[in-house]
């Protein structure tokens, strides 16, 4: 197990793809080792691509900073690139330069090679109908961690004035006139939702009233971008979100926020490998619900905001780690996207913890792979949480308790997801033995360089053969 110092290369330039390309998708890691070291953070994985989108709106060429070298920054690249836009590299590091101004059709062909890819062409519907007057969105991708149906998308989208044609290859939309604003009240705040009718309602005629908005971090990042570029966007009180249309928006330029979801995931890591790590440009505001759940499981943390030098370090002070009681929920709540990081730390905490997972519905499926190495885990179809929440009457599976602590030993593990393939790493780091990670490409649609993170911070590991997925 040698390859560690071989993973530590200069990190690509912005748009290289070739070199994770090149990658095998599995990795053999070995555990044992606590992961101690920094990190640094970039933008965050669900602001950047739909900061990509909204260049779309502009009637000049946006600048994007800090944006990661992620699979899913590839595929909106290549999605707006369909539709005419350019999308360079800017002279700053880790800028995107994305000029709209040659958009006047879109192709479809080339938008159905992206089918299956990501859940982010849903988003270009509104900009879109703006720009051309039709979208055409292919099916989608993303996690398979529930049905993620987008029911809220379209009924929000047609309260605009859109036609919505549901055919074999994809979704048709047309808007036969201007859109207009409108009143939209969903029916969960869902984020993806939220940024539809944001991105839809700036160049609408008229104001839009939304009114159970979901209001992550991300989102009000993204408010920040529109409102850059010229919108009017009011955020008042109980989810509720005033959009006052205007005629034209500029580009803009933009620095995206960290991304606070890595951040927690290498807060994890530190804790079930019994580590300490400096997460480089991690911010308290937007992790208070995570750090609270940190401190209760007996992690440590201390924040350092100075400028220029801000970031977090986490670590696992000694002793036994605490059970709790949690559950997940949109912002301000506990993020569905810490829950399975954490849950792997939890198979070493002292006793019972149960895990409520309220925004999906089958996102606890991954912990199917931490019994087969060693952890207790039981799945349950009840609400376990002091909440009563939309799965309870529905046989999902979506609550867990875990009982520790268990030594977790080797396994062979497959990546199902996103965060469960962190996650898994995770387990695998902190487990006895040498365990084979497949289908570690799911990672880097959300973690730039994890296998040089993981390498700067001790961990061993080797990837497998070079099979190319
Ligand atoms: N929902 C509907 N109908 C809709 C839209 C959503 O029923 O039309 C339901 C979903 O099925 C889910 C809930 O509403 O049960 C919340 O979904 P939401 O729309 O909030 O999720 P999303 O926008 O598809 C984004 C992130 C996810 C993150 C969730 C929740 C991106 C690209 N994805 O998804 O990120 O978990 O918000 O915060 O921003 C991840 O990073 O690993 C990830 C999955």
């Amino acid at each position: 197990m040698n390859s560690t110092s071989a993973t530590i290369l200069p990190r690509p330039l912005a748009l290289d793809a070739s070199a994770s390309a090149l990658r095998p998708d599995r990795i053999h890691v070995t555990g044992g080792t606590p992961l101690t070291g920094e990190v640094t953070l970039r933008g965050a994985k669900n602001l950047v691509p739909k900061a990509m989108v909204a260049a779309l709106l502009g009637s000049g060429p946006s600048r994007l900073r800090n944006v990661p070298q992620i699979s899913d920054v590839h595929i909106v690249t290549g999605l707006l690139e369909a539709h005419g836009v350019t999308v360079r590299t800017g002279e700053v590091r880790d800028e995107l330069v994305l000029d709209p101004t040659s958009v006047d059709k879109a192709d479809h062909a080339e938008i159905a090679a992206h089918a299956g890819e990501s859940r982010i062409p849903i988003l270009l519907c509104g900009p879109l109908l703006h720009r051309i007057g039709h979208a055409f969105i292919p099916d989608l991708g993303g996690c398979r961690i529930g049905d993620r149906p987008i029911d809220f998308h379209l009924d929000a989208l047609r309260a605009f004035g859109a036609v919505v044609d549901k055919r074999a290859d994809g979704l048709h939309l047309e808007a036969p006139q201007r859109l207009r604003g409108t009143k939209i009240t969903l029916p969960y705040p869902s984020v993806g939702s939220t940024e539809q009718v944001l991105l839809t309602a700036v160049l609408a005629e008229g104001v839009t009233e939304l009114r159970n908005a979901a209001t992550e971090p991300e989102i009000v990042d993204l408010i920040a971008i529109l409102q850059k570029m010229g919108a009017i966007i009011s955020v008042l009180d109980n989810r509720v979100i005033h959009i006052t249309g205007v005629d034209r928006l500029e580009g803009y330029t933009h620095r995206a926020l960290p991304d606070r979801l890595e951040a927690a995931s290498w807060a994890c890591a530190a804790l079930a490998t019994g580590g300490d790590i400096l997460v480089s440009g991690a911010q308290q505001g937007s992790m208070m619900t995570f750090l609270n759940v940190f401190r209760r499981v007996g992690g440590a943390f201390e924040v350092d905001d100075t400028p220029g030098a801000a970031g977090i370090r986490f670590w696992h002070p000694g002793g036994a780690l605490k059970t709790l009681a949690l559950e997940t929920d949109v912002h301000p709540g506990f993020q569905t996207d810490w829950q399975q990081p954490l849950v792997v730390a939890l198979t070493q905490a002292q006793g019972l913890s149960i895990v409520h997972e309220t925004v999906y519905e089958k996102r606890l499926g991954f912990t199917n792979a931490l019994v087969s190495m060693g952890a207790q885990v039981q799945l349950y179809r009840e609400c376990l949480g002091g909440t009563p929440c939309r799965f309870g009457q529905r046989n999902f599976m979506h609550s867990a308790v875990i009982s520790g602590p268990t030594k977790l030993h080797a396994a062979e593990l497959e990546i199902p997801d996103l965060r469960a393939g962190f996650s898994y790493l995770i387990a695998a780091l902190a487990a006895q033995g040498t365990s084979t990670v497949h289908g570690i490409s799911l990672i880097n649609r959300g973690y730039e360089d994890f296998a040089f993170k993981l390498g700067a911070l001790g961990a061993r590991f080797e990837f497998g053969e070079n099979a190319v997925d």
